[in-house]
């Protein structure tokens, strides 16, 4: 019978999304413990119930020294991922980390070394390269179709006032939403174009986001990013955070290629598109293809995160790397570190 690995999850907002794997005869994984905090003591009893869980816990702990977890899944809020993420390596377990993966370099540098060390499978959870109208622009890209890409463009637009209300941890930490917003679209461009050269950044505070105790926070949610490539491509990243939610896709990726042009674009329970322009044809009105809206799981995200639990599963069965791996996840860190230290000083900064 094939292996199954048994997986403990620490945060159930987004780290909910896990737990629907146990009724996936194909995958591997099984979530048999969830760690959250006390005043989720009821929901996890319900949770417990519905997927046969043989744990619940508020202490994280239990489940990253119990010798029968091999998987520990990190879904807690982002200044804390460093921590659980180095005691789970620590005991030598896999583990699967939600965006973004630590909030600086130093971290993420101190997780490369240990994921080495101990040998194993670090996964992190960015979701745009697992929702499929951005797979789709993976495959166009990848065919060669749009001929020599040389220049792109990403951007995560999103009104954060009510998610704010709605996880208010990311007022109080509070979220820094370099790494916790634009680590989306810089993965995304980091995902098409490999590895970053050098920076030019810019940011601003608009003051509208400011959190539930009054607090204005953090100093900058507004950015924008030039990127070049080491293989000299060009992009732009946008993240914008402190804005009245603008009517436009709230994620997307344009590619720019000498055959073609590709827009995919996607918004939380809307769905998403691929509009593509070749060069070849006289005609110029775009082909479409067009993705349902996907609307299960904690923001929409529980099939997208089947998917990635789908490429861990098969990372473990045939023991090679996930994507985006820990150094993978690190390079988007040291990039949103750099375009950090841009916005600061104004200069362009290597990566
Ligand atoms: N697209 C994506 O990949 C995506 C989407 C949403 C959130 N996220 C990430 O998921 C993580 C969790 O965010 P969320 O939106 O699910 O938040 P959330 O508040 O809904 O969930 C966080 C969970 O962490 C646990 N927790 C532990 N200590 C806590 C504390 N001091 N305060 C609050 N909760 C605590 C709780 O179980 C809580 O449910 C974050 O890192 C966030 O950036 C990723």
């Amino acid at each position: 019978m094939e292996k199954k690995f048994s997986m403990g999850v620490i945060g159930l907002g987004m780290g909910i999304n896990m737990l629907p794997v146990n009724n996936r005869a194909s995958n591997c994984i099984r979530v048999t413990q969830i760690a959250g905090i006390p005043a989720q003591m009821p929901m996890m009893q319900k949770l417990q119930q519905e997927y046969g869980l043989e744990r619940i816990t508020v202490n994280y702990m239990d489940m990253i020294e119990d010798p029968d977890i091999d998987i520990i899944g990190v879904f807690s809020p982002d200044p804390l991922h460093y921590e659980q993420c180095k005691a789970a390596l620590e005991a030598g377990k896999h583990v699967i980390c939600t965006k973004p993966m630590v909030v600086s370099l130093e971290q993420a540098k101190s997780l490369v070394q240990l994921v080495d060390e101990k040998g194993v499978k670090f996964l992190v959870g960015q979701t745009m390269r697992y929702e499929p109208q951005f797979a789709a622009l993976r495959t166009l890209f990848d065919s060669g179709d749009l001929g020599n890409v040389f220049m792109g463009e990403a951007h995560y637009v999103h009104d954060m006032r009510p998610v704010y209300e709605a996880t208010p941890w990311r007022g109080e930490m509070p979220q820094d939403l370099v790494y916790g917003g634009l680590s989306h679209p810089v993965d995304a461009m980091r995902w098409f174009f490999g590895d970053v050269e050098e920076v030019h950044a810019m940011g601003n505070d608009s003051a509208l986001l400011v959190a539930l105790s009054g607090r204005p926070y953090g100093d900058m949610c507004n950015y924008m990013v030039n990127l070049k490539f080491k293989n000299g491509i060009i992009a732009r990243c946008f993240g914008a955070f402190g804005i009245v939610e603008p009517p436009m896709p709230m994620m997307g990726i344009n590619l720019y290629g000498t055959k073609g042009t590709a827009v995919a674009e996607f918004t939380d329970f809307l769905g998403g598109k691929v509009k593509v322009v070749f060069d070849k044809y006289e005609i110029k009105k775009p082909f479409e293809s067009c993705y349902p809206p996907e609307t299960e799981g904690a923001f929409g995200h529980g099939r997208t995160s089947l998917r990635y639990l789908d490429h861990f599963s098969k990372c473990l069965l045939d023991d090679v790397e996930p994507q985006p791996s820990v150094r993978e996840g690190a390079k988007t860190i040291a990039t949103c570190a750099a375009a950090y230290e841009s916005m600061k000083t104004g200069k362009i900064v290597k990566v």
